[in-house]
């Protein structure tokens, strides 16, 4: 059994402080995913380095990757990597989808500043009553909770949906009133993963449901909002996985300029996986295409490293507006 450790002894913060100032500074804030060194490394280092605020999130499965017990002490080591840089910035430790209670409970023992529970694919009812339970949990800690409503496209951890469903704005009050959330992820066309849309020969990225996103920021005036599935999936990156052997042809992200409109609404939180999982595949497929004798780890993880934080840089500075922001 692991030892029960507050976030606070390890140095992070909950989001409520950062999505009021993301929310009146019009930027959101970067929630990175990682399950390994180097991509926390380059996460934090290029959050510093920018000034920015970021939101380190992990999966159930990549916490159970990378050793429940563990992660949070990666978390703590990255605190103070940032501080020693003198760049001291907000980090928060996030579960992302968590599915049930007592893994949101879990996390929150062993130094989770923040959770989300996922109901968005139990009914509307089922979804208010789980949330509220983890609500009421958390905020006995100080912890922060997303809840969802609208299910996205694409792979969720083990649960995949082909269709997504657009959340209905009629429902949101109601859900945020009744579960006591402090943000809402939110379904206006985003996608998981590297696949977001199948586009015939000539057809373009449909645009994300702006629509949907200003009527859901009618009725939840100054509430923060959630966007998941928002990787551009780096045309630049792809292109070189397939250069070097890899095989990720179709692969289509949602625009960068749609982003940028998301993030100067209500949108406080962007969630990008697939785009850091694509910049340390790219560089890795490149050293051994053109060293392939080499195997000592630091000779490819290092320079992905690197490739990540240029990712996070450009992110934070040209498409967050999270850069400057400390
Ligand atoms: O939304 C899902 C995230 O990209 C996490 O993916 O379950 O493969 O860690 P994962
Ligand atoms: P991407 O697959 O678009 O990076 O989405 C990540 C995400 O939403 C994590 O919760
Ligand atoms: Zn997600």
């Amino acid at each position: 059994m692991a030892a029960t450790l507050h976030y606070t002894e390890l140095g992070l913060v909950n989001t409520q402080k950062m999505f009021q100032e993301a929310m009146a500074g019009q930027y959101a804030v970067p929630a990175y995913n990682f399950n390994n060194m180097e991509q926390l490394q380059g996460i934090i280092t290029g959050c510093a380095q920018t000034r920015s605020p970021v939101i380190l999130q992990v999966s159930g499965s990549a916490r159970k990757y990378a050793n429940a017990s563990f992660l949070p002490h990666m978390a703590a080591g990255a605190v103070q990597m940032a501080k020693e840089m003198g760049q001291p910035i907000p980090i928060a430790l996030h579960l992302d989808h968590g599915d049930t209670f007592d893994l949101a409970k879990a996390c929150i023992e062993s130094g989770f500043s923040s959770v989300m529970l996922d109901g968005s694919h139990h009914a509307f009812e089922d979804n208010i009553k789980l949330t509220r339970q983890v609500v009421e949990y958390a905020h006995s800690q100080d912890v922060t909770v997303e809840g969802e409503l609208g299910v996205l496209a694409g792979i969720e951890d083990e649960v995949v949906s082909d269709v997504s469903h657009y959340t209905k704005p009629e429902e949101v009050e109601e859900f945020v009133e009744n579960t006591g959330v402090d943000s809402l992820a939110i379904s206006i066309g985003t996608s998981h993963g590297a696949y977001k849309f199948k586009l015939k020969e000539g057809e373009e990225v449909p645009p994300l449901r702006f629509d949907i996103l200003d009527e859901i920021g009618r009725r939840l005036p100054d509430f923060p909002i959630v966007l998941h599935g928002a990787s551009s999936v780096t045309p630049q990156h792809v292109a070189m996985i397939n250069q070097f052997g890899g095989q990720m042809e179709s692969a289509v992200g949602i625009p960068e300029e749609q982003l940028r409109r998301a993030a100067k609404s209500s949108v406080c939180k962007i969630n990008i996986d697939s785009d850091g999982r694509l910049a340390m595949t790219a560089i890795i497929r490149k050293v051994f295409a053109e060293n392939p004798a080499e195997f000592d780890p630091r000779k490819y993880l290092g320079p992905a490293r690197e490739e990540l934080i240029k990712m996070v840089t450009y992110k934070n500075e040209n498409v967050l507006g999270s850069a400057g922001r400390i």
